[in-house]
């Protein structure tokens, strides 16, 4: 098989990561993959914001936490972010899985292709880091939480303009075991 389809075959999103650094080469490569994404009318209005340094993973988990424990559980609340809330509860809760590398993707509130164009550069980005050995799985805690004061004054603090919100992230790192098999694929292609 094609090796750029066998590495597409073979992803899978990694939930469980050694704490060994990834090489700042392969990050940039990683990265530049992002850039070479497709985006609407060309725009490239994205930012890719990456955090190695460990002081400030931490701090991304706390304002994570601490945002989740602002959010009050009401009859309709999704049972998935109860559950997150549950989890803020434990001071010791890590949201971004031990990851040693965290990417954010941000974008322009207003461009309406933000979106797709910010899913399209990471999926970049997890297959280029697949290419390379190094495991990979979007987050959607930030994303969810970006219009949150805490979680803005923490992108302010990251450096990610005013004008941006985060569309996704994704962390990164060499998997510490595993991962389950792919599901098996659903019935959805249709050729006519
Ligand atoms: C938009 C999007 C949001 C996701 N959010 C999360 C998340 O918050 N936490 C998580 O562990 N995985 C998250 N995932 C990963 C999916 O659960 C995963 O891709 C899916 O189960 C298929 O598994 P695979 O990536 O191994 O093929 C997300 C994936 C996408 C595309």
């Amino acid at each position: 098989m094609n090796k750029i389809i066998e590495n597409m075959l073979t992803r899978r999103s990694v939930r469980n990561y050694k704490k060994e650094q990834i090489p700042v080469e392969d990050l940039n490569t990683i990265l530049l993959a992002g850039s070479y994404a497709p985006s609407g009318m060309g725009m490239q209005s994205w930012k890719f914001t990456a955090i190695q340094n460990a002081d400030t993973m931490k701090k991304v988990n706390e304002a994570i936490r601490q945002t989740l424990l602002t959010i009050p559980v009401v009859a309709e609340t999704h049972p998935y972010i109860v559950s997150l809330i549950k989890k803020a509860e434990d001071e010791n809760s890590n949201f971004l899985y031990n990851a040693p590398t965290y990417i954010i993707v941000s974008n322009l509130k207003d461009n309406g292709n933000a979106m797709p164009d910010s899913a399209l550069a990471i999926g970049n980005m997890m297959l280029a880091a697949h290419s390379f050995g190094i495991g990979s799985c979007w987050l959607n805690q930030l994303p969810g939480l970006t219009n949150m004061p805490l979680i803005r004054e923490l992108m302010t603090d990251l450096g990610i303009p005013e004008n941006h919100i985060i569309y996704g992230s994704v962390v990164i790192g060499y998997a510490a075991e595993e991962p389950a098999p792919a599901a098996p694929r659903k019935d959805v292609i249709h050729i006519i």
